[in-house]
Order: structure tokens, then C-alpha cells, then sequence
């Protein structure tokens, strides 16, 4: 299904400008009618469809520029602008609804001064001099729904609709487990009866955990690539023509007020106490509703929420913060769609959708080859994105991503932005593929692919680009500790032609240096001053910095207790590596492999030629830059490998674990991180991405 976005640009936004003839009121008209021919169609895209495809963040934009143009001219309005009305997700397939109660929509802030301007502006319309009170709540990201009762039976569930009327999904409704079919739930609970009629509204959502479980088990039926995204399939759920459909859907609801009731019940007079009614009837309720009656502590406390937002399980794009007194509150009266008692503070957006330009493949020191997504630079979180990580090739295949195709991206909390999938229903059908190259991109030899595993990788060791990454490996802190040789330095070094391997750096002389651009006195001697030390580093940190796959420090230390030389660790046999205690006959095998290379022997050689220490038992005296921390992997981290990291972290004292606690100190997550991610958000762990591990392998934790 491709419908096209439509082409406004034949269309003449003609009346108010030649009213008034302003060249400039002629071209924000032009724009007036531009915006709003695009509101139409996104909003029929994501409401009537559930298939969005722009993101949340980027209609809210394009609706606050329309917004802004028919405030400055009142006189451009037209009576069907987007601006005019609730926006409606009626689907013609449904029976309708006529709510008891308007369903209105909110009006937006995005910051502190805005909040500020609407308590003012509250002040100066209610006339109080009384201290305000508000009410504040997690904004949910799904689908509103209306939930009659009579009697106390659930009769009637209807969506929002255009605000009016709504659909009916009353046998969808029923199939939700956290909308009570009955209320009160405990028949004996010390709560007020609800009234003869009673309207709650609440919306419905699919918890995190519960979505990765559905996505999941959809993956297993090879059905998953349409659910990309937790509110659009909680919607497309809610207007199943067959209930059965929706009973499958790990769907949930949470109430947030009540609308209608009948008159004279004697029902709480504040928003706090109605939730907290609601609940005591059964319903489910945000933990994370809380009462203020000072605006400063409420201020505090938003912005808090904000950096703790990835805690909560179920997506929120804001917190609503509303007048706690119902009196009031109706008082307020309403500003066109919007309640004046209650506004949305939305937080930054975190989900863009983009274009996807190209691809192009990073090579790791193993020889991995990751694909990398270039992107239409975009703005998501504070930042300008114009390149997301694609994890693997089995995730892009996988996900069906395809170069051409407009893809939602997310950067979340300080993880590095990564591709969530393509928005299928943007297809133009020029797409094209992504395929696994058959060749290194860098040194051209064949890819080798094993059946079953996930990565590709390049098959040269002595590929340059592998090289380069295996010497910036061997100089890092922790390892060889060559001080000032970072990646710029051996990718500069290895351009000029000084060194083609690790040990050549050895041979590098201040002659040499020279001629390098950026290479003065200090920096020559400092450098020069750095390798001499590096030639004495303990024999553990030599046999670590090799970067043989799975040789982190402990295993490092048991080699070199049996072997203590790399002579005597390269003579090692297979049976004889097995046989030590605490190392795998896999990495017996991959020490066995590692050796056997050429480049490995030749490298080897050429290291006990320079005066490298590698002989003797001493181990290295622990670094203890991390000591006390303990650290827990997921994902696939932009330029190392897992084991890298869990090297570096041991090799500073730190302990990797392999699941969250709450002991855990960190959770380092890249691209695809999965469960361990969301634990971590649950327990409050904090989360670093790759530089953040960088960050703290050179400053340590300043935390402790
Ligand atoms: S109160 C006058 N409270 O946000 C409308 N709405 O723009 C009163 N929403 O579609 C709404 N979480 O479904 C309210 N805690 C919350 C909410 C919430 C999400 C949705 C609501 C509506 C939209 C309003």
C-alpha cells in the first residue's frame, strides 16, 4: 500500500493575500495551505491507518508552524484547518459512538517558561489570589479510549474519534485484562458506589517488556516488520474488526479521569483523589501521579522526571499537568480545543524518521564488518544525526531495511542512535536492497560468513583497516599504555609508511617523527619517552594488547602462569592450552588459530627483536581506576568488540558481569540492546554508550 504524500505545490492559497496584498502575508498563506493539506494526510496516516510516516515529534512541529501563522493572521483560518478541530481517528469500518462528554486535547509547552506563562495566564482568568494545585501525570503514548459503565457493568468502550463520536469497540475492549468488566473489582472494598452511569477515560498502551515479547514471538511467525513501533500497534490492535485478534495483544490500560457521572454522585472534587478513587475500583493507575500545591517543587520535579524517563516501562512523550480542582478546573472553561485547566509538557523527541541514503561498512580489528546507515542529517534528542548504527547485516535483513527507505531512528537516553526499522507503508518501490558484501571494503578479500552467526567479517588479517584498529588496540590505556598514540596518531604513522605493525613503533626515531605534521620537540620526546616505558609493561599486558579474540586479563594471566614467555605461549599446543584451568577449549582453540596466523609470528618475532619485555611472570599490578565497579555488556558497541571492552574494564580493575543488578555500576549499551537494557532502566542502573566507557577508562569514575 503506497499512498503518496500529496503534492501541494500546484495549489494557490489565493483570498486573505489578495486582501491584503503583502507579499510576505501571500507566502505564509501559500505555507498555510501547504501545512494543512500535510496535516490531513499525516493525520489520516497515523490515526485512521496506525500507520505513521512521519514521527510524533514532526507532525506536533508542523502543527504548532501552522498554529503560529493563523495566530499572527486570525485572518487566514479556514474553517477546516487542522487547527480547528480534534483531529479524528474514526475508521468507517466501526459502529459509532456519540460521547456523553466532548473528548478534548491539550495544549502543549515545551519548557519551563512555558509552563510559567500557563500558571500565569490561569491566575489572571480564575481571579484567585488562592495558591494553585495541580496534579501531575505521566502524558501516555497510546490510544485514548471511553469506558461506559452501568450499573456498574461495563457497557459501552469507544475510542476518541474526532472528539463527538467515536468508534465502537466495546468487544475490543472487553478483551483488555486491566479494564475491569465490573466495578468496584472487590465487591466488599470500602469504596464509594460508582454513579448509575459512569464514563471513565484512560488510555490504552503495550508496556515495553511486553512488546519485545510480542515482536518476539511475531518474529517466530515471520510476521514481525510490521510492528515497528509500541502505540501504533496498540492502536491497530484496538480497531480489530475481530476481537479475537485484539485478545492476543498485550495490551493495558491506565485510567486518568473520570468524564461523565451522573449528577449529585458523590464522587472526589480534586484530580489527585479521582485517581486514586479510580484505582480503589480496580482500575489500573500511573505510579507515577503525584500531587503539588507549589508550583517551584512541581517545576523541580518535572524536570527530574525527565532524565528518568527510560525508568518508566511504557513509552510517555511528556507529563500532563493539570488544575487538581475539579471546580476549577471547569471553571477555566476551554480555549478552543484545549481545557485552560490542564497542559502537556512534552519532553524532546527521541523517535525521527529519515531518509535512508547509503550504507557504509566499518570494519573492527576482528575483522567484523559492521554496516553503517547514512542518513538525511536530522535533529532527534539535541543533536544532528546523519549516521545510525544497522548492527548487522541479520538485523538489516531482518528488519527488511533497504537504502531509499524512510526509517525511524532513536537515540534514547545517552545510547547511540540506532535504526528501529523502515516505515513500510513510505515505500515508493525504488528501494534497494542491502546485501552483505562478498568483499572487504577496504582490502577487497572475500567475506567469510559462518552459517548461523549472526556477523560477517573481512578474511584478511593483514587488511589494513583491521591492522590500523589492531595497533590503536595494542596502544590503548590498560594495555601496552603507549600515552599520546591515539587513532588519529596510528592512522597518521601508518599513512606516512613508519610502521605497518605494533612492533614498528618501536623502531620509530625521532628523525622519523619529524617530518609529521604536528610533530614538535615535545611531541617527539614525549612519544619516544612513552614507547621506552611501553617495552616493560608485565608480561599479561603484552599477551592482552595481541587482541587475540576471548584473551581478556584473566585469561591472560592464567597463559602466562603455564607459559610464562610469548615463545613458550606461541609452542603451546592445543591439548596442552585446554588443560589449564579455567581456559575454554575455545579460546585454547582461538590462541591455537591466533598464532598460527602469519602476521601473528611475524608480529611475535618482531616484538622480542624491539626489546619488548616478554618473557617473565609478573604480572601487571592492577590499575585501579576502576576498582569497585562492575560493569554489564549489551549490544553491539560502535568501534569494539564486547570482549574488547570487557578486557579494557578488567585490565582497570573492574568486574564484567554478564546480568543487572542492582549492584551493577554500569551498563554499557550499544546498538540492539536488549532485555539487560530495559533491567537496567528498571533498576535505575545508569547506562553509558561506548564513549561514555572511553570517558571513564581515562578519568575513572568521579562518582567514587
Ligand atoms: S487528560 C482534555 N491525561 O493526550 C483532555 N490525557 O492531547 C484531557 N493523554 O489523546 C486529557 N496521557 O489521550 C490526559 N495522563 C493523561 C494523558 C492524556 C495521555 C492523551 C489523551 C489525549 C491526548 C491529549
Amino acid at each position: 500500500m503506497t499512498d503518496p504524500v500529496p503534492d501541494t505545490s500546484t495549489e494557490t492559497a489565493d483570498l486573505s493575500a489578495q486582501l491584503t496584498g503583502s507579499a510576505e502575508v501571500e507566502a505564509l498563506s501559500k505555507r498555510a495551505v501547504d501545512l494543512r493539506e500535510q496535516l490531513r494526510y499525516h493525520n489520516y496516516r497515523y490515526s485512521v491507518l496506525s500507520e505513521p510516516l512521519i514521527s510524533d515529534s514532526e507532525y506536533d512541529a508542523l502543527f504548532d508552524e501552522l498554529d503560529a501563522i493563523e495566530k499572527a493572521h486570525p485572518e487566514l483560518v479556514t474553517p477546516d484547518s487542522p487547527t480547528q478541530r480534534v483531529g479524528s481517528d474514526l475508521d468507517e469500518r466501526l459502529p459509532k459512538v456519540t460521547h456523553l462528554a466532548p473528548t478534548l486535547s491539550l495544549a502543549k509547552a515545551y519548557s519551563e517558561a512555558e509552563i510559567r506563562s500557563w500558571v500565569d495566564r490561569v491566575l489572571k482568568v480564575s481571579d484567585t489570589t488562592a495558591k494553585l494545585s495541580y496534579t501531575v501525570e505521566p502524558k501516555f503514548d497510546g490510544l485514548t479510549v471511553v469506558i461506559t459503565y452501568t450499573d456498574g457493568v461495563l457497557t459501552l468502550g469507544a475510542t476518541r474519534g474526532d472528539g463527538f463520536v467515536g468508534d465502537d469497540v466495546t468487544a475490543n475492549i472487553r478483551t483488555v485484562r486491566t479494564v475491569p468488566l465490573r466495578i468496584p473489582i472487590d465487591p466488599n472494598a470500602a469504596v464509594p458506589k460508582p454513579p448509575a452511569k459512569f464514563v471513565v477515560r484512560g488510555e490504552v498502551i503495550i508496556h515495553k517488556q511486553d512488546f519485545k515479547a510480542f515482536q518476539e514471538k511475531m518474529r517466530g511467525e515471520g510476521d514481525e516488520v510490521r510492528y515497528v513501533n509500541a502505540r501504533n500497534t496498540a492502536s491497530g490492535a484496538l480497531k480489530q474488526l475481530d476481537a479475537r485478534i485484539t485478545s492476543t495483544r498485550p495490551l493495558t490500560m491506565y485510567a486518568f479521569g473520570i468524564v461523565y457521572a451522573d449528577p449529585d454522585s458523590d464522587l472526589p472534587r480534586g484530580q489527585y483523589a479521582t485517581l486514586q478513587y479510580l484505582e480503589a475500583l480496580g482500575f489500573r493507575v500511573s505510579r507515577d501521579i503525584r500531587y503539588f500545591d507549589d508550583l517551584e517543587t512541581m517545576i523541580k520535579y518535572i524536570k527530574d522526571f525527565e532524565s528518568r524517563r527510560h525508568d518508566l516501562d511504557f513509552e510517555i512523550d511528556g507529563l500532563v499537568i493539570k488544575i487538581d480542582s475539579h471546580q476549577m478546573y471547569e471553571s477555566l472553561g476551554v480555549v478552543g480545543k484545549n481545557p485552560r485547566g490542564a497542559l502537556a509538557y512534552k519532553f524532546p523527541p527521541e523517535e525521527v524518521s529519515t531518509k535512508l541514503i547509503g550504507v557504509t561498512v566499518n570494519v573492527g580489528r576482528t575483522g567484523v564488518l559492521i554496516p553503517n546507515a547514512e542518513l538525511e542529517p536530522v535533529f532527534v534528542s539535541g543533536a544532528t544525526i546523519r549516521q545510525a548504527t544497522l548492527n548487522n547485516f541479520d538485523d538489516v535483513k531482518r528488519k527488511d531495511v533497504r537504502i531509499g527507505d524512510r526509517v525511524m531512528i532513536k537515540r534514547a537516553g545517552e545510547v547511540i542512535p540506532f535504526v528501529i526499522g523502515p516505515i513500510l507503508a513510505a515505500r515508493t518501490g525504488d528501494e534497494q536492497e542491502i546485501l552483505p558484501p562478498t568483499e572487504c571494503p577496504v582490502c577487497h578479500s572475500p567475506v567469510i560468513h559462518k552459517e548461523g552467526e549472526v556477523h560477517y567479517f573481512c578474511s584478511n588479517p593483514e587488511c589494513p583497516e583491521r591492522v590500523a584498529r589492531s595497533i590503536e588496540y595494542f596502544a590503548a590505556r590498560g594495555l601496552m599504555d603507549i600515552d599520546g598514540l591515539g587513532s588519529k596518531g596510528v592512522r597518521q604513522l601508518l599513512d606516512a609508511g613508519l610502521i605497518k605493525d605494533e612492533a614498528d613503533l618501536f623502531a620509530l626515531t625521532a628523525d622519523k617523527l619529524e617530518s609529521l605534521e604536528g610533530y614538535a620537540e615535545t611531541k617527539i620526546q614525549n612519544l619516544l619517552k612513552n614507547l621506552e616505558a611501553a617495552k616493560h609493561r608485565p608480561l599479561d599486558r603484552v599477551v592482552m594488547s595481541l587482541g587475540i579474540p576471548g584473551v581478556g586479563s584473566t585469561v591472560a594471566r592464567l597463559l602466562i602462569k603455564y607459559f610464562p614467555s610469548l615463545e613458550k605461549l606461541r609452542a603451546a599446543t592445543l591439548e596442552q592450552l585446554d588443560a589449564i584451568p579455567g581456559v575454554g577449549e575455545s579460546t585454547a582453540q582461538t590462541v591455537i588459530d591466533w598464532f598460527a596466523q602469519p602476521r601473528s609470528s611475524r608480529l611475535v618475532d618482531k616484538l622480542i627483536a624491539a626489546g619488548v619485555q616478554t618473557e617473565g611472570e609478573e604480572v601487571a599490578p592492577q590499575s585501579t581506576l576502576l576498582a569497585g565497579l562492575t560493569f554489564v555488556l549489551t549490544g553491539t558497541l560502535p568501534t569494539m568488540t564486547r570482549d574488547d571492552a570487557a578486557a579494557l574494564i578488567e585490565a582497570n580493575g573492574g568486574k564484567v558481569s554478564g546480568s543487572v543488578s542492582k549492584k551493577t555500576s554500569y551498563v554499557v549499551a550499544g546498538e540492539s540492546a536488549g532485555s539487560k537494557l530495559d533491567k537496567a532502566t528498571e533498576l535505575g542502573v545508569k547506562v553509558i554508550d561506548e564513549d561514555g566507557l572511553k570517558a571513564l577508562l581515562t578519568n575513572g569514575d568521579s562518582a567514587t
